[in-house]
């Protein structure tokens, strides 16, 4: 079997979807790999690296995609600069492996399916104990809680850590976690190694635990419905939690430095959380970094990319903030590519195993025979 790995087109992507050594430990199962040249550069993986590792390197797209069997990308496929689909340029009956947060993408679904292609996204992989190596989901967010705290950090016209001086004392700058998944988590962990007094927040009570195993201390509100939706994903609050939770932000954002929001609904979309009062309210200097920014934004106010001063208040709305450790953030999106191959592909046959009975296979599936086959995406793209 045939596999691609392209250059990523979409124009903030430094990622590549798989790095030399996972490239390696592919070709070792027995499967063939071509790279388009240059597809690893931005990530600090050369040419000769992958020609090292056993692959083939191939000068352009179209030629790479019209070849494969199974294409291994990181974004969703798109249009390209010189007008072509990615999805044109991919064999019809091929195989397709990527981030492709489909509910987001839902062109580009359409064309997978009419292709027809065959595809699966690891942003939807069931939220099991086996899945959890191939989650890119996790993988990726864990590094964006980490940079969002250094951003935040940067910005902020005071450091985190207490000092003691000759000159006095001054205290430790106050952190705000909003939202404490995988990403907000790494957020409390990462404020506090730097010295911060962390608070944190969330909607699934089972989380405060998790805040305090990470030296954060927990604020919340008991909710009345509650927003558990299994699977460690959350879902929208009722009005009347919505407003239970506007005051604990409002009454707890007026006292922090910096308040990191990571919310999002179905691991896609991001509640609107902080308002123009609310950000208002807030001390001069002090700084909002919006890591929902990547499925919509946590804040009004927030420019998506982008920053704003609203008053005295600075507000990050980074996007992508993976593709900005590339090298790091490719190794581990490349791991998880291989453990989900590693799982499916059958050594004696050779064969990738289109087991429509496994969970994981079946969960993460968004196209197959010209049909859209994931259920969130189908209602979508139904309004
Ligand atoms: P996510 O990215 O979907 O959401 C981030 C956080 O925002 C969640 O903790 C969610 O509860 C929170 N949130 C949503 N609405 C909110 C609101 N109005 N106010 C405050 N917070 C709000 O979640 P993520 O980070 O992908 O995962 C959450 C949990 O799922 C993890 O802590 C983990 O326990 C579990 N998980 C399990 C996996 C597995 O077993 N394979 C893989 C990934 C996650």
């Amino acid at each position: 079997m045939k596999i691609a790995v392209p250059r990523e087109i979409r124009a903030d992507e430094t990622r590549v979807a798989l790095d030399p050594e996972s490239c390696k430990k592919l070709i070792a199962l027995g499967l063939e790999v071509a790279v388009e040249a240059g597809a690893g550069a931005a990530a600090c993986f050369s040419d000769q690296a992958y020609q090292d590792a056993g692959a083939t390197l191939v000068p352009d797209a179209p030629t790479l995609l019209g070849g494969a069997d199974f294409v291994l990308k990181v974004n969703a496929p798109q249009a390209r600069p010189d007008g072509a689909h990615e999805v044109d340029l991919i064999r019809p009956g091929a195989l397709l492996l990527a981030s492709l947060f489909p509910t987001r993408n839902l062109e580009a679904v359409k064309r997978m399916a009419e292709r027809p292609l065959t595809t699966f996204s690891t942003d939807c992989i069931p939220r099991t104990t086996r899945a959890q190596t191939m989650d890119t989901l996790s993988s990726q967010a864990n590094l964006v809680g980490y940079k969002g705290v250094l951003l935040g950090a940067m910005e902020l016209p005071k450091y985190f850590p207490m000092f003691i001086t000759a000159a006095g004392t001054t205290l430790p700058a106050k952190v705000f976690v909003i939202g404490a998944g995988v990403a907000g988590l790494q957020a409390i962990a990462t404020a506090k190694r730097l010295g911060a007094s962390v608070t944190a927040t969330d909607v699934r009570p089972e989380v405060k635990e998790q805040i305090e195993s990470v030296g954060g201390k927990y604020v919340g509100i008991d909710l009345k419905q509650g927003a558990s939706a299994g699977g460690g994903y959350a879902t929208e609050l009722s009005a009347e939690d919505k407003a239970l939770q506007a005051k604990l932000l409002a009454d707890h954002c007026a006292q922090v430095d910096v308040v990191i929001t990571t919310a999002l609904i179905g691991g896609v979309f991001a509640p609107k959380l902080l308002d123009d009062a609310i950000v208002k309210s807030m001390k001069p200097g002090s700084v909002i970094v919006d890591l929902g920014a990547d499925g919509g934004g946590n804040c009004t106010l927030s420019k998506l990319g982008g920053t704003v001063a609203v008053g005295g208040v600075t507000i990050l709305a980074p996007l992508n903030l993976p593709a900005t450790m590339a090298t790091h953030a490719s190794m581990l999106f490349s791991r998880n590519l291989l453990n989900f191959m590693t799982a499916f592909w059958d050594k004696e046959t050779r064969r990738f195993k289109l087991d429509w009975d496994d969970d994981i296979l079946k969960g993460c599936a968004v196209t197959h025979e010209g049909q859209v086959v994931h259920g969130p995406t189908l209602k979508a793209l139904q309004g």
